[in-house]
């Protein structure tokens, strides 16, 4: 009895075994492969510069399964909330977008993502990617992931039918000209400025702005290394400006910023938009034309700067498909993911051999200014100065003076919690 079951087992495993030998070894392991990307690029030219990934990613692995994971808006702040539960609950994606400088260490610094410096060493990326970049994805000798693109954040929108119709005739090059041209544009019956209050950290982009205007380059990277205080008298000048310039904005507290955006280029109710230049391709994918609908210049006071950030992709501990995250992280550095993602995302390329003919009026402008301006200033929103400790009770302390009316009265206390969040950081 028991001889028989057990040859009846035998048979059955042996025919199990020829039913599965009947399947091609590729299409085997086929069925196992699959990518899980996480970002937080939902709609409009955020998906549009995604989507150009993705249709490449499918060419080039047509039996990987592909899952777009994206959560939403707010420039991040949702997605990395849901980023960090999965990753406390040991459930990472195959990669997920960070960004370059500080925010990536803090991930690195968690033991969180896997050293990347293979792929360099391969794919010949130290001799196409600027030197200054590499460094900001560098942690101990160690490169931990890999740069899309990189974006400008000190960009003033506006349209130039409505400059016109304000009597404004050129772009406001200091802070003093911005707050007559605000004062222009609501005199014209215009909100002076487009603000995006959801999830603060649009707010808080506007800040990292002023606070270089005001503080100069040094001042303003002064803040991460501790020679400029937060409560210093140049910050308060800053929060002094935020205030007034807050003063000019639209009512509604709760804006996403295409949405704000709209209000400047679409609908036309705003005059001006402090914000980065996802903000082109975003009015790109809604139909309106750069330098026709929308004109730009450096924020105010912050002309010679290129505040710049970085998007990169990772590979997460523990991710379920290595293999499948490196085959999407050798688009992400190749010039044929580069040059297909970035002109739809409204970024340039980290590749030095990219292609400028591909790009449209705006991107070739930033294109020149990269080369020529001083991007020692990264932004402090995305992630280059400070942690992602940091960055979360910056934004709320923004985010907090903004919500009581942003008053002149309020600002001491807005510096206290400034103060307090760079000790957040610091002890992180
Ligand atoms: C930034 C990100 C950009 C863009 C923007 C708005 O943090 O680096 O690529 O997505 O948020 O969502």
């Amino acid at each position: 009895m028991l001889l028989k079951k057990t040859k009846l087992a035998l048979v059955a495993l042996v025919s199990v075994a020829l039913i599965g030998s009947t399947v091609p070894a590729s299409q085997a392991a086929a069925t196992n492969k699959q990518l899980e990307i996480f970002t937080w690029w939902a709609s409009g030219g955020e998906f549009a510069g995604l989507n150009e990934m993705i249709k490449l990613y499918k060419k080039q692995n047509p039996n990987t399964k592909f899952i777009n994971a994206a959560v939403a808006g707010a420039a991040g702040t949702n997605a990395k909330g849901v980023l960090v539960s999965r990753m406390q609950a040991n459930n990472p994606p195959d990669t997920f977008q960070s960004h370059a400088g500080a925010e990536l260490t803090s991930y690195v610094k968690a033991g969180q993502v896997q050293d990347l410096t293979f792929l360099y060493k391969q794919e010949g990326w130290d001799k196409v990617f600027p030197a200054g970049l590499i460094k900001t994805l560098t942690v101990g000798g160690k490169i931990y992931s890999v740069p899309v693109n990189i974006h400008r954040a000190n960009v003033l929108w506006w349209s130039p039918a409505s400059a016109a119709k304000a009597g404004i005739t050129s772009a406001p090059a200091t802070i003093a000209e911005f707050k007559t041209d605000l004062a222009k544009f609501k005199a014209a019956g215009f909100d002076g400025i487009a603000l995006a209050g959801n999830g603060d950290w649009a707010i808080a982009h506007l800040f990292d702005q002023i606070l270089l205007a005001d503080l100069g380059t040094a001042g303003y990277v002064g803040l991460f290394n501790g020679k400029t205080k937060w409560d210093s008298a140049g910050v308060a000048t800053a929060a002094k400006d935020l205030s007034d310039i807050l003063a000019y904005g639209n009512s509604s507290k709760t804006l996403d910023w295409p949405d704000a955006g709209d209000m400047v280029v679409k609908a036309k109710t705003a005059g001006f938009f402090v914000m980065g230049d996802w903000a082109s391709s975003q009015w790109e994918s809604e139909g309106f034309k750069p330098g026709v609908d929308y004109a730009w210049a450096a924020a105010p006071g912050t002309s010679k700067n290129y505040m710049w950030l970085s998007d990169s992709f990772t590979l997460p501990k523990g991710a379920p498909d290595k293999d499948a995250a490196i085959a999407w992280l050798k688009l992400c550095g190749s010039l044929a993911g580069q040059d297909a993602f970035n002109p739809k995302k409204g970024s340039i390329a980290v590749r030095t051999d990219s292609n400028a003919k591909l790009y449209d009026s705006y991107l070739q402008s930033a294109m020149k200014d990269w080369h020529k301006l001083d991007t020692s200033a990264g932004s402090i929103v995305h992630g280059v100065m400070g942690n992602n400790a940091f960055m979360a009770a910056y934004d709320s302390a923004v985010g907090k003076f903004y919500q009581a009316g942003a008053p002149a009265s309020g600002t001491s206390s807005f510096l206290k919690d400034l103060v307090a969040a760079y000790a957040t950081g610091q002890a992180a």
